[in-house]
């Protein structure tokens, strides 16, 4: 997988007036890069990461999804791309509660149509993955912060995809918990060679990047 993103901008438009959340965005990630993305908040980082799969329509430039231009798709050819290929970690999890373990899991692989045994046979080696094959029929309430967000990173994984995108994946989980969750994207970027893209305040985490862009006012900075 090959990401080549060409001056890259989102104007937002508020009552306020107008907000150029990110402007002039050049950037080239390779397949097993690990790219961080750290700056200030407000300097335009979710949107950048938001707008790379169309979850954000970008105002202009390009984006090259393994040379394909993918800015200027229908919305469900896009759509059909996250599908296949992206996994999203969001700062709050996202975990739908009345769902258990494995059934948040098997989101992706159902909106995939895999069949049902399927579905639970891939989620449920994948909780194993992320240590929590005894944990697979407890609710999202029922489990601790960290375990909630070894769920959702199980549920970005399950289908294989080719991208991780994450916003401050550990943004709300102590120190220790924080190194273990890198240590995991770190391990599927490695041993998977799944590219990871993830949005961060932590110098910490910032450093698990092999790639390090800086945001500010919604410009790269070196
Ligand atoms: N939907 C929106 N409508 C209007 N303005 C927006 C919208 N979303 C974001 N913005 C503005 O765009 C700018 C960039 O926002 P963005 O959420 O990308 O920042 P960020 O770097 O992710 O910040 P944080 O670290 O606080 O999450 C901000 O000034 C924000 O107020
Ligand atoms: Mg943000």
């Amino acid at each position: 997988m090959n990401l080549t993103i060409e001056k890259l901008a989102k104007e937002y438009t508020t009552k306020d007036g107008k907000v150029n959340a990110i402007n002039n965005i050049n950037l080239v990630i390779n397949k097993s890069d690990f790219v961080t993305i750290t700056g200030p908040s407000g300097s335009g980082k979710s949107t950048l990461l938001l707008s790379l799969f169309g979850l954000i329509k970008p105002s202009s430039g390009k984006i090259f999804f393994d040379d394909k231009r993918i800015d200027n798709i229908s919305d469900s050819a896009l759509a059909k791309i996250r599908k296949n290929h992206i996994g999203f970690i969001m700062q709050n999890f996202a975990l739908i509660p009345y769902l258990t373990t494995v059934q948040n899991v098997m989101i992706p692989l159902s909106l995939l149509g895999v069949n049902k045994s399927e579905q639970i046979k891939r989620a449920t080696e994948v909780l194993e993955f992320v240590g929590l094959k005894n944990r697979l029929n407890h609710l999202p309430r029922q489990l601790s912060i960290g375990q909630q967000q070894r769920v959702a990173i199980a549920r970005a994984l399950v289908h294989n995809p080719s991208v991780i995108l994450a916003d401050e994946p550990t943004g709300n989980l102590d120190p220790a918990l924080s190194l273990e969750i890198l240590d995991f994207l770190k391990k599927i970027n490695t041993e998977k060679g799944i590219t990871v893209i993830m949005v961060t305040h932590s110098p910490t985490a910032a450093e698990y990047g092999n790639k390090k862009i800086k945001l500010n006012n919604g410009e790269l900075v070196n």
